[in-house]
């Protein structure tokens, strides 16, 4: 465990490389300087790209030793949970609880893309018309990956990019978010121990936005693979033109509680799932929608479960809600806040910060145009709505520019069967939160939320070219 400020480098070409320009990172909740990331300029981003360009095309990187070194990384994160985790809540503000379950998690997908690793097969076509020709195809990796992830599971959504890039033998380019780069690059360390071979893995740490715009522009690169605002998204595929982006962009997630559920239930999940990680997750919980007949118990219980939630240090293992990202989130959702209730909203509980703290902030009297509603938060605040009938709760749900994934509860598991036909999202969760994700899982939305799939089987077919092969066999 860290005892004094370290200067992290920059991983290029199985290098590390140290530079007098540095990012600071700092601890979210002391505010205390944490660590010192070494950004990249142009050259260094070009030797990157250079670098993975040949390893592409004269490295060897076979798929059962692209297996062996993901699972070793799998090892290595598990020998290290408590001192990564550690690292997560002090340079990202999770609670240690939850970091200790991202790292866990985040084994768990390296092992998951390792098993991809060893089944990408093409297929055998079958040819009913045209005599004398054999067709199958194969599956080639794409190139170069440029992976450009944000701060809220910073590690788990790094591995959700690299690990099936490699296991698709692709080399990356990874861009972390700056203000948490410390973890990505011991991500990358235990990468290179396992034996990740040179000029595949890259990582670049940029300041002012000129690393990433350096990557988009770069047609060395095949494919981006991002998480992060719908802006930013739409700027990449603006700019990369014709080559491909997996592109995942938030959202303002909604679950239902339909009057037959069990009430108490999800009122105590529905607590845990809006403000867990302070609101910071894409499918966090910022829309209830709640049927009227059971909206006076609905709320008793949900707001007895918020005023239980422990707020604050993110090393107390007991926190479930530490602090935001930065001060400036804070005081953006804090405006956000006082605009709905400007407008007529009613705040049940919270609206109040303290620094980079932002307290559990339960809303109601939502009309259209209310930004804690409408926009992502990406904040501990969620809204509270009444509805009479489903049909109501699935137009309000579908009322959004967003569509990531959206939960209900009920005790009617027939609409397990209708209910995903009828929301506009990419993923649909019965009897829990819309904050339900395991990483073998298929993830990503429709609208606003993105495009393409992560979960390492399903973000591995976009990182692989199909190729079809003709035999001719007759003449
Ligand atoms: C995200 O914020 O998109 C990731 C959610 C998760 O992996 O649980």
């Amino acid at each position: 465990m860290q005892t004094s400020i370290v200067t992290e480098k920059l991983f290029i070409d199985g290098k590390w490389i140290e530079t007098s320009n540095t990012h600071k990172v700092y601890n979210k909740f002391t505010g205390e300087l944490f660590s010192e990331i070494c950004v990249a300029d142009e050259l260094r981003i070009n030797q990157a790209v250079e670098a993975a360009v040949h390893a592409h095309k004269h490295t060897q990187f076979p798929a059962d030793f692209r297996y062996q070194v993901l699972m070793k990384t799998a090892e290595l994160l598990l020998q290290d949970v408590d001192a990564l985790a550690e690292i997560i809540a002090k340079e990202g503000g999770k609670p240690i609880t939850d970091a200790k379950a991202e790292v866990r998690r985040s084994a768990s997908t390296l092992q998951i893309a390792a098993d991809e690793a060893k089944k990408l097969v093409g297929e055998i076509i079958p040819n009913y018309n045209v005599q004398g020709r054999f067709l199958y195809t194969i599956k080639k990796p794409v190139g170069v990956v440029a992976a450009i992830t944000p701060f809220n599971f910073p590690l788990n959504l790094v591995v959700h990019k690299v690990a099936p890039a490699l296991a698709a033998g692709n080399p990356v380019i990874l861009k972390p978010a700056s203000d948490t780069a410390t973890i990505a690059i011991k991500l990358c360390e235990l990468l290179e121990q396992a034996g990740v071979p040179k000029g595949y893995l890259h990582c670049v740490i940029g300041s002012g936005g000129t690393v990433g715009e350096q990557l988009l522009n770069d047609e060395r690169i095949s494919h981006y693979t991002f998480t992060g605002s719908p802006a930013v998204g739409k700027h990449i595929q603006k700019t990369i033109g014709l080559r491909k982006a997996t592109l995942e962009l938030g959202s303002n997630s909604a679950t239902i509680v339909h009057g037959d559920a069990d009430i108490s239930k999800a009122a105590a999940k529905l607590a845990k799932m809006a403000f867990a990680h302070a609101g910071q997750i894409c499918i966090s919980v910022q829309r209830i929608f709640v049927q009227n007949s059971v909206k006076e118990k609905f709320l008793e219980l949900f707001l007895n479960e918020v005023s239980r939630l422990k707020v604050g240090d993110p090393l107390d293992p007991e926190t479930v809600v530490g602090p935001m990202i930065s001060v400036k989130e804070a005081k953006r959702i804090e405006q956000w806040v006082e605009e709905a209730a400007s407008a007529g909203a009613e705040i049940l509980t919270g609206g109040k910060r303290e620094g980079s703290i932002y307290y559990p902030t339960v809303i109601t009297n939502i009309k259209k145009g209310m930004k804690v509603a409408d926009e992502e938060a990406f904040a501990p605040v969620v809204t509270v709505t009444t509805y009479e009938t489903l049909e109501e709760a699935i137009e309000l749900v579908n009322d959004s520019k967003y569509g990531l994934q959206a939960g209900i509860y009920t005790s009617d598991l027939s609409l397990s069967y209708k209910i995903p036909y009828l929301l506009e999202v990419g993923g649909v969760v019965i009897n829990d939160t819309c904050c339900f994700r395991t990483d073998q899982m298929p993830y990503g939305g429709v609208k606003e939320s993105g495009n393409g799939k992560e979960g390492p089987a399903y973000a591995i077919q976009e990182l692989v070219e199909t190729v079809t092969v003709v035999v001719n066999l007759e003449d």
